[in-house]
């Protein structure tokens, strides 16, 4: 069947809306790309959502107290997988970042006020500091996607990596998928360009797996460990030895750092068990009963976000990298061009996107330790231009502790 049928059948013919406006070259590029769409994601929007039954139940986090009396014994055992080389990095930085409202990899952004402060350079440090402390580098994996992958090298290049030694640093691409109005319909983002956006942070390791360079490292370096993180927290610590050694130590499958919450209805995801099983249940999804339940001694039962900072046994991750996710539907901004032709940007979200989600990975666990960490000394999330989560909130954070911008 060729393309033009195909859009046909599904129903996506104003894809090709502005082709007489196109040059010949420029068809044949829109032709290729709609080859290598993968129109399945559309499905989603029909399936009907099942409500997940399974009963949720609490699980135990580690909390500060037990981990500062432990502190020297998981730091030791940390350290010594770090000195073996067991650890390795996965930075998952494919994302748009649309709500910071920057047309650049959120990375970039420098959140400075009197010297350059880049976000990419805040991790890097973190990073390095590990590798002082160890004694050796750890392999370090960066997730881009096809709209940030040339921009984000290229700034990392020129800035030498921040110190980091590049020979244990590879990048690799994640897939996409289409952008679709709320009428199901694909958008164009140019008239010879369909709208299409990264399918999520849940894909990582697969992703991994098919870039040649970064397998080879994977593989020659041996690690046992990763630990995967998001690109827009700021304060983080990556590769920390204590929370290595508390995972390992416990025999737990994952190690998940977790906030405790600053209120019942805090918007963040919640870690607990769900039909038996380690899971992330999102704050809309959880009843007023569940957030206000507690204890014997007044705590709350769920009362752990996560932070999206998390230690995977790697060969959980091989043994899962096949699964099937959960498809999620989410609603953001997206440029488009209308039917006169012009290219359209949304004040409000326009369109539905399809992500796989990292949290969805927890499930496949058979144990996972929740690390409580300091809010204050380890959440700096730079999400929105203003307010909660915010360049401003995150500067805030990182004078806290002195560091400065
Ligand atoms: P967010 O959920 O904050 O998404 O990503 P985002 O796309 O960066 O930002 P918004 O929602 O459009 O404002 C959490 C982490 O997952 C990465 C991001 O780069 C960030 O580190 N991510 C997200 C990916 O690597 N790929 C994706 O497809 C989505």
């Amino acid at each position: 069947m060729n393309i033009r049928e195909k859009l046909k059948e599904l129903g996506q013919e104003q894809l090709l809306k502005f082709e007489k406006d196109l040059t010949k070259e420029e068809l044949s590029i829109l032709e290729k790309q709609l080859e290598t769409i993968d129109f399945s994601y559309l499905d989603e929007l029909n399936k009907k959502a099942e409500p997940d039954i399974r009963e949720v139940s609490p699980i135990k986090a580690m909390t500060r107290k037990e981990i500062e009396e432990r502190k020297l014994e998981f730091k030791k055992v940390g350290l010594d997988a770090l000195r073996k080389g067991d650890v390795g990095l996965l930075l998952v930085a494919g994302g748009m970042g649309t709500r910071l409202g920057s047309d650049h990899p959120k990375g970039v952004y420098n959140i400075g006020k009197t010297k350059d402060v880049f976000i990419f350079q805040r991790l890097f440090e973190n990073a390095l500091e590990v590798v002082k402390e160890c004694g050796r580098m750890m392999p370090f994996f960066i997730m881009t996607s096809e709209k940030n992958d040339e921009e984000t090298k290229a700034f990392l290049e020129e800035k030498n990596y921040f110190g980091y030694d590049k020979n244990y640093i590879r990048f690799f691409v994640q897939e996409m998928a289409p952008c679709v109005d709320f009428n199901g319909k694909v958008l164009l983002e140019e008239k010879g360009r369909v709208a299409s956006s990264p399918n999520g942070n849940g894909g990582m390791f697969k992703s991994l797996l098919k870039n040649k360079e970064a397998y080879k490292l994977l593989q020659s370096s041996g690690v046992k460990w990763l630990n995967i993180f998001a690109v827009d927290n700021v304060l983080q610590k990556v590769g920390d030895p204590v929370f290595v050694g508390a995972t390992i130590k416990g025999q737990y499958q994952v190690g998940a750092k977790v906030i405790r919450k600053a209120n019942p209805y805090e918007k963040v995801g919640v870690i607990c068990k769900r039909g038996g099983s380690p899971s992330v249940i999102e704050y809309v999804d959880l009843t007023e009963d569940m957030a206000t339940a507690v204890d014997e001694q007044g705590e709350r039962l769920y009362n752990f976000g996560v932070i999206f900072n998390y230690l995977y046994d790697i060969d959980l991750l091989y043994k899962i990298k096949d699964e099937k996710l959960p498809l999620h539907i989410v609603t953001k901004k997206v440029s488009f061009v209308n039917d006169e032709g012009e290219l359209v940007k949304p004040q409000e979200p326009n369109a539905h996107k399809f992500e796989y989600l990292n949290v969805d990975l927890v499930e496949f666990a058979s144990s996972v330790l929740p690390f409580e960490v300091i809010r204050e000394e380890e959440f700096a999330p730079i999400k929105n231009k203003e307010g909660v989560d915010s360049v401003e909130s995150a500067q805030k954070l990182l004078e806290l502790n002195g560091y400065i911008l």
